[in-house]
């Protein structure tokens, strides 16, 4: 019996041990999101226990990836990591010696979804962990549904000019309470630490208004030059995304497309070229019908390629149940 139960402790030792030196390896560089306090542990009933974790780093990285978790306290002697996850990241700290208070500095919110202030600009950092690139404002809206929303492109006017480089197009530009992009590296962050859906917006000059929406939407990094993936329309604006579907992104200085055609040159835009496009939402601003083959903000299946969009948004949210 004793000798099992030693057996089963060793197990359970040598289990946790490995789980956790593959999560240190990606998320070492998290810990600095914490302010230390040494000598110290929190009090709380509610906090989760793990036990046999190696050190506090460890301890860190799995506050990190605990969604809600905001402060730990790690026992050095006895190797139990507590996470608070009540939200309050407040305890009362009590004197305990070879122990350890760390507090996330900054609870940003991943997207929109963790914000519940209204419309707005907000800054929130996708993967919780702090560094170049790993926060940034974004504006959220509070859509028809009620849900909250993280929207990354937005034209309105044609007062901003989108015919612009790879560069511009990647790290984003314009004023996200008017027209912007957001960036390729900041919608990749996004929708690569969870799953979300997609929804556009578009209105004609009549004022009608439109949608198409997109149950899985992701963008992959630079690299792999930020190619779509975008799956299971609804909505009735028609389906002029699919054809984009599995493409890589295009720009003026970049053209990636499969066609000899110079796509993002010839329809004036950057977009997920193919050969060439069903859909120009970053195309020129050219109010309403024109003669000009392609080149204006097109949707195909609904407007067709000869006119040009009065007001486009492009906005996600986690997926239901994320
Ligand atoms: C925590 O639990 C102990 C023992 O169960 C109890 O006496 C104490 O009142 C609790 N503290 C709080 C803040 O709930
Ligand atoms: C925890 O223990 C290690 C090894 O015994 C020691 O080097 C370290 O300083 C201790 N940390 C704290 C916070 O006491
Ligand atoms: C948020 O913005 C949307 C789009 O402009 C608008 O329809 C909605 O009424 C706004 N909601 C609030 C609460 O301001
Ligand atoms: C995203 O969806 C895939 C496939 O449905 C699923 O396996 C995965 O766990 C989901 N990811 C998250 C973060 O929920």
């Amino acid at each position: 019996m004793i000798i099992n139960d030693k057996l089963m402790k060793r197990y359970f030792l040598i289990f946790t041990f490995v789980v956790f030196v593959q999560k240190i390896e990606t998320l070492d560089f998290c810990e600095e999101t914490f302010s230390y306090f040494t000598d110290y542990k929190i009090t709380n009933n509610d906090s989760i226990l793990i036990n046999a974790v190696r050190s506090t780093q460890a301890c860190g990285s799995v506050c990190l990836t605990t969604s809600d978790c905001c402060a730990v306290s790690y026992i050095n002697n006895s190797r139990e990591c507590y996470l608070d996850t009540s939200g309050s990241c407040n305890l009362p700290k009590v004197p305990f010696e070879g122990s350890m208070v760390m507090i996330r500095q900054t609870v940003l919110p991943k997207d929109c979804e963790d914000v519940s202030d209204g419309n707005g600009t907000y800054r929130i950092n996708p993967s919780y962990c702090s560094g170049p690139f790993n926060d940034f404002n974004v504006y959220c809206e509070v859509g028809s549904d009620n849900q909250y929303w993280t929207v990354f492109q937005r034209r309105v006017d044609g007062l901003t000019d989108f015919y612009r480089t790879w560069l511009e197009y990647e790290n984003g530009f314009g004023d996200l309470t008017n027209e912007f992009w957001l960036g390729n590296e900041k919608i990749h962050m996004l929708t690569s630490n969870n799953n979300y859906t997609l929804r556009i917006e578009l209105e004609n000059f009549a004022n009608e208004k439109r949608y198409a929406e997109y149950q899985t939407f992701k963008i992959s990094d630079a690299q792999s030059e930020f190619q779509l993936s975008v799956n299971g329309y609804s909505g009735n604006a028609g389906d002029s995304l699919d054809y984009h579907n599995g493409i890589v992104f295009s720009t003026k200085d970049r053209d990636n497309s499969p066609s000899s055609k110079a796509c993002a040159v010839r329809f004036h835009g950057a977009w997920w070229y193919n050969s060439c496009h069903q859909s120009n939402l970053n195309g020129n601003y050219l109010s309403g019908s024109h003669i000009s083959f392609g080149d204006g903000i097109e949707w195909l299946t609904w407007t067709g390629h000869y006119y040009s969009l009065k007001s486009s948004k492009m906005m996600i949210r986690r997926q239901n149940g994320n």
